[in-house]
């Protein structure tokens, strides 16, 4: 089971072993202690829970899978992964397996910079508002930065401004940017503190007053990129790469098959954005406003063939993720995890999470093109039908089996199948 020395994240049957084997091996690639080992295991406490959100009553528990057969610029990667959707895991899984065949995912992003929103309204001369705000911009950064000395000192803070008259039914107004380097954090508590410190200095600049100051969730310059080549023997030949890009030209081009398309995308990315302690409503709208920036709703994704008649993918969106502060520093479940995957910054988090993000992709277009999705999602679905018609472990997998055998994955079924066998 020792795989200390050769440190690779490709295991196969990964999902054939006992739980307790899949969580050493885990344990000893990431060098996790005996502590981490127990957090993995048991539940979260009441008195954290309690400290984190309001009117607590309980937790509420979400399965942690471990995606394998990752390798990210070069690096070797297990990636924990949080979701109540059956088949997410394997097929990440699956989709890094075939990606490594061509050296596997090539991943790169901009600095983290966030973007906070300042609307000003009853200006009288908006144009000239603007250029003011732009003459006073040192002044304008040094109080903004005044608000975070410690984010300044790790060499953040804000960085620059934009302004923008925008035509509304009721008149124009002047939405002013405030970009923030946000480091390591999520950014919403440095850059909201920010923002609110500047509406006085701009209300006197412009004259106006100061509406909205809020953090814009479309972090558009925030942005990571992930690649990979999908190899064409693999995926079963060149003309298999032709069904896939068929499929894949309907998202691009329909909104209808896109929000499908990108929702599967969100299926990988959601999982480690959980495991991570990480907003997952945050990293949504981002995703599917920046789908929309050309003014249609389109694929997050883009797929083409190489001149060996590989299948490139690759994955362009805003990932606005921490690896300090929020629920993910006190979540004790999410600081295993962050030890899992080895990162030191908050950028490597968002380069993965996006590599996962087109592996799910790849692998939901490569079943949907081919076999269908169906299929994969069969088996743990009948063990779940067969669980809820009432069989006990040892009865599960008979069932579940013997109706997958029949084409028939039903309650009445397994209820039926559930008395026979008792
Ligand atoms: C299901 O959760 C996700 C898929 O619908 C994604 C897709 O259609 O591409 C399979």
């Amino acid at each position: 089971m020792s795989n200390k020395n050769m440190k690779t994240s490709q295991i196969s049957g990964f999902y054939k072993l006992p739980v307790e084997k899949r969580v050493e091996f885990v344990q000893t690639f990431a060098d996790l202690s005996a502590e981490d080992f127990k957090i993995l295991k048991k539940s979260l406490d009441i008195q954290t829970t309690d400290r984190m959100i309001e009117n607590v009553i309980g937790n509420f528990e979400i399965p942690l899978g471990i995606a394998v057969n990752f390798k990210i610029n070069g690096k070797e990667v297990l990636i924990p992964m949080a979701t109540e959707e059956s088949s997410v895991v394997a097929a990440a899984s699956n989709a890094a397996k075939i990606a490594r065949i061509q050296g596997g995912f090539s991943v790169k992003s901009t600095d983290p910079i966030m973007i906070g929103q300042i609307q000003i309204l009853g200006i009288e001369d908006i144009v000239t508002a603007a250029e003011n705000i732009m003459n006073e911009k040192d002044k304008i950064l040094a109080i903004a930065n005044a608000q975070d000395k410690i984010l300044v000192n790790l060499g953040g803070g804000a960085k620059d401004l934009e302004v923008r008259i925008l035509e509304s039914p009721t008149g124009k107004m002047l939405v002013t940017h405030l970009l923030v380097d946000v480091r390591d954090a999520m950014g919403a508590n440095a850059v909201n503190t920010m923002v609110e410190a500047l509406a006085p200095i701009l209300a006197e600049i412009t004259g106006g007053y100061v509406r909205l100051k809020i953090l814009s969730n479309l972090a558009d310059k925030r942005l990571v990129t992930a690649t990979a080549v999908f190899d064409k023997e693999k995926m079963g030949g060149e003309h298999i790469i032709d069904q896939f890009l068929e499929s894949y030209t309907l998202a691009s081009i329909d909104p209808y098959r896109a929000a499908t398309h990108n929702k599967g995308i969100m299926n990988g990315i959601d999982a480690v954005i959980i495991a991570t302690g990480n907003d997952f409503r945050a990293i949504e709208s981002g995703a599917h406003a920046y789908a929309a920036r050309d003014g249609q709703y389109t694929s997050l994704t883009r797929y083409w063939k190489d001149d060996d008649g590989n299948l490139v993918g690759e994955i362009e969106l805003p990932l606005a993720i921490g690896i300090v502060g929020g629920a993910g520093s006190i979540h004790p479940k999410a600081l295993v995890c962050k030890k899992i995957l080895q990162i030191s910054t908050a950028q490597e988090l968002a380069e993965i999470i996006a590599a996962v993000g087109l592996a799910q992709n790849f692998a939901a277009v490569y079943a949907l093109s081919t076999v269908g999705i169906q299929k994969g999602h069969m088996s743990l679905h009948a063990k779940n039908i067969a669980m809820m018609a009432g069989a006990n472990e040892s009865e599960i997998d008979t069932i579940a089996e013997q109706m997958i055998q029949e084409g028939i994955v039903k309650l009445d079924r397994a209820k039926e199948l559930l008395e026979q066998l008792r």
